[in-house]
């Protein structure tokens, strides 16, 4: 088999072969087949796209590169799930510990990731001592002993998919949804889990712009997920404005302990609480969605979904008494307030630009050895659909001193203020 034949193939929009694919990824892994030669394939694959079958073929080859989790020795159902991104997007910190609390095993590993606030990982390390690199041997023992870890990425799980990304990421190929279900779904299905929930980000803010594509998306990886025997759904979320109040770690992460006490925003409580039932119901917990929320309300007002952050947190080497204490976590120099310069009702907040702003600040990192400031970030005064009144407060900027203005700046010009009410639907559709 030749690359260029390939290349040619995919250029003329024809559909490759399990055997072609496999080819592919196992040359470029191997090193055998140049940077320069994949390119042209994504970019060929970027404008013809891929059929079902092909994507499926793509993740399979992508996660044979490497190892993969074998959480076999863990009894009972392993559920994860996975967002595609969102500003303001601590679902798992408050997900995880819900779903562990019924005695489901939730065993999750993430990448650290670039991005506007650090990742899962960056967040829990805002608590002191809290230690992500985790063996895989104690990644299992934590579970079946807690039925909690969120770990970051140990072993060699989908090396091609690494490669394939960076290079994306330079040829203008990363928003192709076949490449981004089959680059998702080959992490997912090398983490081990055997039910699995895509919170698929729409909007603005987000890799899928239009609900038809993201509806595409989240099909695809569905069914790359069934056709290898895991429990999938899909639920589609608008990203026309943050997720909850606060955006930047140590701030999500309070947010995430005031949820867990029953006291967290509606939209991140409602989309814990639908997530979390589909898993929960999955995993056999409960025969149907609306008896699996009721539980899950119920272990939030009796402190079972927080005592299981707090035997996380204990179990990862962190002070648990952040968590019971949260006054302890890093708190910025300096609180400066935006306000609105008009009257009316808030319709729309550019997520994307919150996100850059709290990134100026120094809440995320552009490059992978870039330090983030656990204490800085923005925290929204004023939602989608909240009336306004010249002089409120939209949003409170915490911040130690780096690019201030510029960022106050920013978040100014991410609200729009409309003459009418406008009401914003979080969940947007569910696939399973
Ligand atoms: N996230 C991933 O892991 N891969 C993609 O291709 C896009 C988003």
């Amino acid at each position: 088999m030749l690359m260029v034949d390939l290349i040619e193939k995919k250029r003329d929009g024809y559909t490759l072969s399990k055997e072609e694919i496999d080819f592919v990824i196992e040359g470029y892994t191997k090193g055998e087949i140049p940077d320069y030669q994949v390119s042209a394939f994504l970019m060929a694959v970027y404008l013809r796209g891929m059929n079902d079958e092909e994507a499926t073929n793509l993740a399979l080859s992508m996660l044979h590169s490497g190892d993969e989790m074998d959480l076999s020795m863990i009894e009972g159902v392993k559920v994860d799930k996975h967002s595609t991104g969102g500003v303001g997007d601590k679902t798992s910190l408050v997900l995880a510990p819900l779903v562990a609390s019924f005695g489901v095993n939730f065993a999750k590993m993430s990448g650290r990731g670039l991005g506007h606030t650090g990742g899962t990982l960056d967040k829990l390390e805002s608590i002191k001592g809290f230690n992500i690199a985790v063996s895989p041997k104690d990644f299992i023992e934590q579970v079946k002993k807690i039925n909690i870890a969120l770990v970051g990425q140990t072993g060699n799980l989908t090396p091609a998919d690494k490669k394939l990304y960076a290079l994306r990421d330079v040829t203008g190929t990363v928003s192709s949804i076949p490449l981004i279900a089959s680059s998702i779904m080959s992490k997912k299905l090398a983490s081990g889990a055997d039910a699995i929930c895509l919170d698929v980000k729409v909007g603005a803010g987000a890799f899928m712009k239009n609900i038809d594509d993201a509806r595409h998306l989240a099909q695809l990886m569905c069914q790359i997920g069934k056709n290898c025997g895991r429990k999938m759904t899909a639920v589609l979320t608008n990203m026309d404005e943050p997720l909850g109040f606060a955006v930047g770690n140590a701030l999500e992460v309070k947010e995430a302990i005031q949820t867990l006490n029953g006291n967290g925003p509606s939209d991140l409580t409602n989309l814990c609480l639908e997530i979390g039932a589909y898993l929960l119901v999955d995993a056999k917990k409960f025969d149907s969605l609306e008896a699996a929320k009721n539980a899950m309300l119920e272990n939030i007002k009796n402190k079972k979904a927080l005592n299981k952050l707090i035997d996380l947190v204990k179990a990862q080497g962190g002070d648990a008494t952040y968590i019971t204490d949260p006054s302890k976590f890093a708190v910025a120099k300096e609180v400066v307030e935006v306000k609105a310069n008009q009257d009316g009702f808030v319709s729309h907040i550019n997520a994307l630009a919150i996100g850059h702003a709290a990134m100026l600040l120094g809440a995320g990192r552009e490059k992978l050895e870039d330090k983030i400031d656990m204490a800085v970030g923005v925290v929204l005064n004023k939602k989608v659909g909240d009336k306004v009144k010249v002089g409120d407060t939209l949003a409170y900027v915490h911040t130690n001193g780096k690019n201030t203005e510029e960022a106050l700046k920013e978040i100014f010009e991410a609200y729009e203020i409309a003459s009418k009410e406008i009401t914003s639907n979080l969940i947007l559709d569910i696939i399973r």
